[in-house]
């Protein structure tokens, strides 16, 4: 058993100011665990942190310095005394905000997110309190678990979080997805799961051509065809997308509005292609929401039981998330390039310790 944590510290001054510490490892409290991380998946959020730029949570106050990232999977290495749901060798999983723990998110329990405001998990060992992990899905690595709790939580948040807890639907519905980064490639394998229609788009054919090989059934590259709002109404037959992952922001939101089915949902995911003006010369959505009786829903991840959920999901129907690439703990400059870079498809991982 190691005697030290190795972890990264970000001054939230962009990846090169990345600096890797070494610090004694503390014992867990009465309702601790202590985690051996073996896995750590890497978020849009996590870039943002660690580049000073996430700044749009009116909860979030940030210190001088943070541990960033906040998607991990590893085993449980020590218990504090109090401790009943978990033993010693235990494979676990975190949830980004720990004290989320069903329905509406609050302002309050926002505070509790990893990798800001809570340390991140981007160290070899970390405490946890015991009802902030989850059980890690017994079919999965700890490389392919470690991509759920952010990407693939939220996208199962945009096609579930309007059921009830517990049914499930999704059989015959038209989804889109912008892109294909974590959270799109997270939201094809749960829709196709699910018995969806998938219609996704990329700025890359390649990208397009292996997301059909996962199951989509029509692909658009945006870049080629800048009307592709046009082409899901056209294979949709015009009636549009019932559930929209928009991911893409600013350049794709009036778009979405445009090919979304009557009585769709917009998930309002993020701003890959960047962050919506307020003012300026914006279509004005919230008319083209009423006329088409849509509702425009926002996200900030999703609770521990649907979480659960999504998990037994993913074990039942056999889901393997999709990994770009993975690198080594003393690589993660390099991880944080090569998602910079944009060229990933689905999720890139940092192995920890095998
Ligand atoms: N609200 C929440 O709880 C929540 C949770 C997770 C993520 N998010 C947000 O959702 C967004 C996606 O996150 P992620 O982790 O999936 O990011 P990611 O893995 O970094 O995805 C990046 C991808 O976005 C696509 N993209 C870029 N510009 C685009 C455009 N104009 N139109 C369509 N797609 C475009 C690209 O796909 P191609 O290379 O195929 O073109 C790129 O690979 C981010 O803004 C993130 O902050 C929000």
């Amino acid at each position: 058993m190691a005697t030290s944590i190795q972890q990264y510290v970000s001054h939230f001054d962009g990846i090169e100011g990345l600096k890797k510490v070494e610090t004694s490892i503390p014992s867990p409290g009465p309702y601790e665990v202590l985690v051996q991380i073996r896995a750590v998946s890497l978020n849009y959020r996590d870039m943002e942190v660690i580049n000073g730029e996430y700044n749009h949570h009116k909860a979030v106050n940030q210190g001088s310095e943070i541990i960033p990232c906040s998607d991990m999977s590893g085993v449980v290495t020590s218990v504090g005394g109090n401790v009943s749901k978990w033993k010693v060798g235990d494979r676990v999983l975190s949830t980004f905000v720990p004290d989320h723990k069903t329905g509406q998110l609050t302002q309050e329990a926002l505070r509790s997110g990893l990798g800001l405001l809570e340390p991140g998990v981007l160290a070899t060992y970390r405490i946890f309190k015991e009802d902030a992990l989850i059980k890690t899905p017994d079919r999965m690595s700890h490389e392919e678990a470690s991509t759920l709790p952010i990407a693939s939580v939220t996208a199962w948040m945009a096609l579930n979080g309007l059921r009830p807890l517990g049914q499930n639907g999704g059989k015959g519905e038209y989804i889109l997805l912008q892109g294909t980064g974590g959270v799109s490639i997270s939201g094809l394998l749960l829709a196709k799961a699910s018995g969806a229609k998938v219609i996704i788009t990329s700025s890359s054919n390649e990208k397009l051509a292996r997301a059909k090989e996962l199951g989509a059934d029509f692909g658009v590259n945006y870049k080629e065809r800048p009307d592709w709002e046009n082409y899901v109404m056209e294979v949709t037959y015009g009636h549009g997308a019932d559930i929209i992952l928009e991911t893409g922001g600013s350049e794709t939101l009036s778009k979405s509005f445009a090919c979304a089915a009557y009585g769709g949902l917009i998930y309002c995911i993020g701003y890959t292609s960047g962050k919506i003006q307020a003012a300026g010369d914006q279509p004005n959505v919230n008319v083209m929401a009423i006329s088409r009786c849509l509702t425009l829903k926002g996200v900030v991840n999703g609770p521990t039981d649907r979480f659960e959920e999504m998990a037994r999901f993913a074990e039942k129907h056999q889901i393997r998330p999709v990994i770009c690439k993975m690198f080594k703990f003393e690589e993660v400059k390099e991880a944080f390039r090569y998602m910079r870079a944009g060229s990933h498809f689905g999720k890139i991982v940092i192995q920890v310790a095998q």
